[in-house]
């Protein structure tokens, strides 16, 4: 089904009220899931309230808690998220960080215990629009393990997000690079199970440790696992994000006594720096405005159209689906309907706020 921006907001909006979400939170929670849609993430979407509502409902997400600094020492910020939602406790620990960047021209934030967060890439373009780069690295405590190590046969952690946001140029857009350290976001699996397609080569293997196109082994007994990106290098990369998303903010790397069921929590580190620290912000942008000339002017190898930068297809996609709405698959649309009937939502409720 294809659904408007305003009216996919207004029914995450809802089921996030009745699920026990304040009136903010429900808002912010709301915008930042359909904002992933919009971008086309629809991993990190409207389809991860089924998930949110459990999490509420086993007490594991708690909806009112906000986020607390722990602690300050020169540029470093440790934040505590008691288990809020993502999308409200990284704002406010992004807000801060922002403040001692301005002040010192550094801030090293960690943010520990968040209830999921999402895209990264949210909490880069919030630095990157103050007027920072920013750097994250994050890792995730869910109830699986997802990903397998390099040469492993079962999973170990899971998909580990990494992102860079460089502030916009006056001739370029901001430089968005985010993503999962696995081969493809868990989400990702999660939608095209839902679709009954297949995902590409090189993802998955099964419990075996062959290789599968299938994502029932994410999540059909006997478990299978989804393989890290650039084989050894991302596995190295993903193992980056837990020490020093997890394990340095003292949320914890990946261990199977921190999981609980209904739980997904992540620990990110993130950096900000001042662009005007080495040399002149103004050289900065020059070189990156002429770099990204050069890159682009590669000619695109046959069936595509063009070179592009990191952080362009999501705002060739948003351009898409703000004007055209945003597809929903069907098995997420009826996990979708069944959530919102769980928190009371009832079915006239529904019809009002999802029709045209
Ligand atoms: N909160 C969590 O626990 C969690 C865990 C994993 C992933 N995530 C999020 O999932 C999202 C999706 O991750 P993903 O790995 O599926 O992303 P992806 O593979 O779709 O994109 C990764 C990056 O590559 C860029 N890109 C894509 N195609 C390109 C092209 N042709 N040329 C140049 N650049 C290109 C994108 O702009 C993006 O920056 C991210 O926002 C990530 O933060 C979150």
């Amino acid at each position: 089904m294809l659904i408007s921006v305003d009216r996919l907001i207004d029914f995450a909006e809802a089921i996030i009220g009745r699920g026990g979400g304040s009136r903010e939170a429900a808002a912010q929670v709301s915008r930042t899931l359909v904002e992933a849609n919009l971008t086309g993430h629809d991993s990190h979407g409207v389809g991860m309230l089924p998930a949110y509502i459990e999490g509420i409902k086993a007490g594991q997400l708690h909806p009112a808690a906000t986020a607390e600094v722990i602690q300050e020492k020169g540029p470093f910020l440790l934040v505590d998220g008691h288990q809020g939602f993502g999308q409200v406790v990284a704002r406010q620990a992004t807000e801060w960080a922002i403040a001692h960047a301005r002040k010192q021209h550094l801030a090293v934030m960690s943010l520990r215990n968040s209830f999921h967060l999402g895209r990264l890439a949210d909490w880069g373009i919030m630095a990157a629009e103050a007027g920072f780069i920013s750097i994250h690295y994050a890792n995730v405590l869910s109830p699986h393990s997802l990903v397998a190590p390099h040469g492993g046969r079962q999973s170990r952690f899971t998909t580990n997000p990494y992102c860079t946001v460089v502030p916009a140029t006056e001739r370029h857009p901001l430089f968005v690079f985010d993503m999962a350290t696995s081969t493809i976001a868990q989400g990702k699996a999660r939608v095209a199970y839902m679709k009954g397609e297949t995902v590409p080569d090189g993802c998955l293997i099964d419990h075996d440790g062959n290789p599968t196109n299938d994502p029932s082994v994410i999540f059909e007994e006997p478990l299978g696992a989804m393989r890290t990106m650039g084989l050894h290098k991302g596995y190295g990369m993903s193992l980056v994000c837990d020490l020093l998303g997890g394990a340095f903010s003292g949320g914890g790397a990946y261990l199977p006594e921190r999981v609980i069921d209904g739980r997904i929590i992540n620990n990110m580190m993130t950096i900000l720096i001042d662009p005007d620290v080495f040399g002149s912000a103004e050289t900065f942008f020059g070189d990156l405005d002429s770099y990204t000339d050069w890159v682009k002017s590669a000619e695109p190898v046959p069936g595509v159209d063009a070179v592009l930068f990191p952080g362009d297809p999501e705002r060739k996609t948003r351009v898409e689906r703000t004007k055209n709405g945003i597809p929903i698959d069907d098995g997420t649309w009826n996990q979708l309907l069944e959530t919102a009937g769980s928190v009371g939502l009832s079915e006239a409720e529904i019809e009002q706020m999802v029709s045209l």
